[in-house]
C-alpha cells in the first residue's frame, strides 16, 4: 500500500484530486491536521491535530461515471465492518455517515475528476473522529468521537482495519460489479430503515417513511400520498 503522511495540508481531498496522476492507485492520504477539511454540501470539516483520522483514498478504477457513486457505500460498509471487528457497534445513516450511540463519529466525501465518460480517478475522503472531546456549537449535540464513547483505539489500527475491509469489498464490486455484499451490510446496519425520516433540498423539508435501501443501493421512501419513490442522493435527516 502507498500512503503519503502529511503533518499539514489544506485537504486531503484536495491533494489527492490534484495529483491523481503523478500518484499510484490505492495511495492513500493521510494528514494530522487539515487546513481546509472540507465537509458535504460546501460545510467545513474540523480536522485538529491528533484529533482523528484525516484520510482519503486516491483509486483509478477502470468503471464509466456512473458507477462511481456506489463507492460511497463500499467506505461506508468497509467501516462499519472494520468498526465491528473492533468492538465498536456503529450504524450507518445513508449514503455517507457513519453514527455512534445516534451521534455521527465519521463523514464520507466521495469526488471524482472524470475524463469524458470514464473515471479519471475515484478520491473517498474519510473523517473520523478518534481523540474529540470538544465540538463547537451544535455539533456538540450531533458529533461524537470514539474517545467520547468510551473507546481508546489507536488511530493505526483503525485505518488497517478499514483498508483490509475496503479491499475485499472494492474488488468484489470492481471485478464481478457485486453489490450484494455492500447492500447487506448497509441495510442491516442502517439508522434510517424503518423510521420516519425527513428528506431536505434546499428550503424544504418532507417527511417521509423510509422502507429499505434497493439492491442498487439507493433509498426507497413512502410519501403520506403512499407513493413509493427512490431517493439516489441527498439530504436526509432522523431529526425534525
Ligand atoms: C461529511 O460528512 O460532510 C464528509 C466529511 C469528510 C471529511 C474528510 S477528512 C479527510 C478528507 N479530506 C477532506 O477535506 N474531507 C475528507
Amino acid at each position: 500500500q502507498n500512503i503519503k503522511y502529511f503533518q499539514e495540508i489544506d485537504s486531503t481531498n484536495n491533494y489527492a484530486k490534484d495529483n491523481f496522476e503523478s500518484l499510484k492507485d490505492g495511495t492513500l492520504i493521510i494528514s494530522e491536521y487539515q487546513s481546509a477539511g472540507k465537509g458535504r454540501l460546501g460545510k467545513n470539516w474540523q480536522s485538529n491535530i491528533g484529533e482523528g483520522i484525516w484520510m482519503s483514498l486516491m483509486l483509478k478504477p477502470e468503471i464509466p461515471v456512473y458507477k462511481a457513486p456506489f463507492l460511497t457505500l463500499v467506505a461506508g460498509a468497509a467501516i462499519l465492518n472494520a468498526f465491528r471487528n473492533i468492538g465498536v457497534d456503529a450504524e450507518i445513516k445513508w449514503p455517507n455517515d457513519i453514527v455512534l450511540n445516534g451521534k455521527k463519529i465519521c463523514g464520507i466525501l466521495t469526488e471524482m475528476v472524470a475524463e469524458v465518460e470514464r473515471v479519471g480517478c475515484v478520491v473517498i475522503g474519510m473523517g473520523i473522529n478518534v481523540n474529540t472531546m470538544l465540538f463547537p456549537g451544535e455539533l456538540s449535540e450531533k458529533a461524537t468521537s470514539l474517545k467520547k464513547e468510551g473507546f481508546e483505539l489507536k488511530r493505526s489500527d483503525i485505518i488497517r482495519e478499514i483498508m483490509h475491509e475496503f479491499e475485499k469489498l472494492y474488488t468484489t464490486y470492481i471485478e464481478y460489479g457485486s453489490k450484494e455484499e455492500v447492500i447487506s451490510v448497509c441495510r442491516k446496519y442502517s439508522v434510517l430503515i424503518g423510521k420516519d425520516v425527513y428528506i431536505i433540498n434546499k428550503n424544504h423539508r418532507e417527511k417521509v417513511y423510509c422502507m429499505d435501501i434497493s439492491d442498487d443501493g439507493n433509498l426507497i421512501v413512502k410519501h403520506d400520498d403512499g407513493v413509493i419513490e427512490e431517493v439516489i442522493s441527498g439530504e436526509v435527516s432522523v431529526r425534525g
